[in-house]
């Protein structure tokens, strides 16, 4: 079964037809920039293109960076704060024609992890975690999704986690791998004084270069890098749609 798996992120927003039953993408992606200012309406017209482009008639499953709670934003850290009460399910309903679904951009990740990637057949509790612009988070209890849960920003030293672990702050901080990684492991310290997880998936850009850094990084719990690194998130949506049929 195929289902139209669309990732909207900052700068890019992907979208592919996603065979459901096994994790895959049927086709090359097709990847639009994000448009500036991203407007719950302009990112919405080029979910339409994205729509068009692959011809598709059918549900749409959308991942969206932020808190969302029955198709509503409820949160934009690093988005447009028009998003904030928009409700992201009716909008792209009404302008593409077919039901869709919006789900925060970890929680998809996460749920295709968990079946497909690094997560597969893992009980007991898993925290995945994405590493780009923000921090992104998803929990899972033996396999299922407890939604939104937003440890990017649990406040550390005073400061979002996000502002000071994500992806994003490496780079423009130039941090080595090492410092980097202190403030990781500081991260996930706070994350297993919490909740004592079986196992830490560790995904986002970062995911690519995990010899770098896993070495560095000491926890109780299991640490894998993700295995689906830039599709995790359009196949993710597209698995959470089948729930529209
Ligand atoms: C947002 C989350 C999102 C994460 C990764 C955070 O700033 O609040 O909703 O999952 O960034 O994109």
């Amino acid at each position: 079964m195929e289902i139209l798996g669309v990732d909207i992120g900052g700068s890019g927003i992907k979208g592919a037809l996603v065979n459901v039953e096994n994790g895959t993408l049927v086709a090359e992606r097709h990847r639009i920039p994000t448009p500036q200012p991203a407007t719950p309406e302009e990112v919405v017209e080029v979910v339409v293109q994205i729509n068009r482009h692959f011809k598709w008639n059918g549900p749409i499953g959308c991942t969206f960076p932020a808190v969302i709670k029955h198709g509503v934003a409820y949160s934009a850290a690093n988005v447009d704060k028009a998003w904030i009460g928009t409700n992201g399910e009716e909008l792209l309903a009404k302008k593409t024609g077919f039901p869709a679904l919006l789900i925060n951009d970890a929680d998809a990740a996460g749920i295709a992890e968990m079946e497909f990637g690094a997560g597969n057949g893992q009980q007991g509790l898993v925290i995945m975690l994405t590493f780009g612009t923000g921090i992104g988070s998803a929990v899972f209890y033996n396999g299922q999704l407890v939604p939104n849960t937003e440890f990017g920003h649990m406040e550390i030293r005073g400061k979002d986690a996000e502002d000071r672990a994500a992806g994003r702050v490496r780079k423009e901080k130039n941090l080595n791998w090492e410092k980097w990684a202190e403030r990781v492991n500081e991260f996930l310290k706070r994350m297993e004084i919490v909740f004592s997880p079986d196992l830490f998936i560790l995904g986002g850009g970062v995911s690519k270069k995990h010899d770098k850094y896993s070495y560095l990084l000491h926890t109780h719990a299991d640490i894998k890098p993700a295995e689906m690194r830039n599709d995790a998130g359009i196949i993710g949506a597209a698995m959470a749609a089948r729930s529209l049929l």
